[in-house]
């Protein structure tokens, strides 16, 4: 059975326009129900341990209203589980954070954080909540990642996706996720793929069939001042079909 390719439309940088100005404009709430309007089968949000773009209030009034399921982006903190643990999100992906980077540099470091990671795993499971890690396209990480009893895990394309942009030679990186995809399919976890995503990268990626979900946010944001969230997501939607 071929199963349905999913988009994640990640909203962030709504509430990042809205924070430049300290302002109550734009709202992620309405882009969240526009997007869900438009096609996305769920709506990605991260909670930085700074607030930096989406705020608690965020979460609270968009897990309130969204139909579709939303997926929470956390560092594996006992501050984030608590708050997952009360706003039960469909879905939690766990990532890595930094307080100084612009973005997610990287996939989790699993072996370093594997008790803490184990715990806040198996506590969002036992509330019914899917969870995934944000790992580097490597076998051992997906392995490791079995081992902890993910559901699923989100491959890094960001490295993928500079090279892409940047015109370099990208095809030893594709062969990475390819094969780190096709492991964990192996071993019945489901694969995603996020991070720095375009229409270009993701339809390279796309050409992997055992990725099953796209999440995907700064370049449609962007993307939508020039021809609106709506189109941007059926655009995407053709894309990753
Ligand atoms: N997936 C994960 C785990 C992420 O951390 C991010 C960035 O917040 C994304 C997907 C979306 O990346 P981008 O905004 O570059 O499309």
């Amino acid at each position: 059975m071929i199963k349905k390719k999913r988009l994640g439309v990640n909203i962030d940088h709504v509430a990042t326009i809205r924070n430049a100005r300290g302002e109550i404009y734009p709202d992620p709430l309405r882009a969240a129900l526009l997007a869900q309007k438009s096609g996305a089968d769920s709506i990605t949000i991260h909670l930085r341990e700074d607030r930096r773009h989406i705020r608690d209030e965020d979460l609270k009034k968009i897990k309130k209203k969204i139909k579709i399921p939303v997926n929470l982006e956390m560092a594996p903190t006992n501050e984030m589980l608590k708050i997952a643990l009360k706003n039960k999100p469909n879905f939690v992906c766990i990532v890595p954070e930094k307080r100084r980077e612009i973005t997610t540099e990287g996939g989790l470091n699993i072996k370093k954080n594997k008790t803490l990671l184990k715990k806040i795993i198996t506590k969002l499971k036992k509330n019914n909540i899917r969870v995934s890690l944000f790992i580097d396209p490597k076998i051992e990480d997906v392995n490791q990642s079995k081992k902890l009893g993910a559901n699923c895990i989100e491959l890094h394309t960001g490295v993928f996706c500079n090279l892409v942009n940047s015109r370099k030679k990208t095809k030893k990186s594709l062969s990475e996720i390819k094969k780190a995809a096709n492991h964990a399919k192996q071993l019945n976890l489901e694969v995603h793929a996020g991070h720095g995503m375009t229409y270009k990268s993701a339809s390279k990626i796309s050409k992997v069939k055992s990725i099953l979900e796209f999440n995907i946010g700064h370049f449609i944001i962007s993307e939508s001042i020039f021809i609106g969230l709506k189109n941007t997501i059926k655009k995407f939607r053709k894309i990753i079909k």
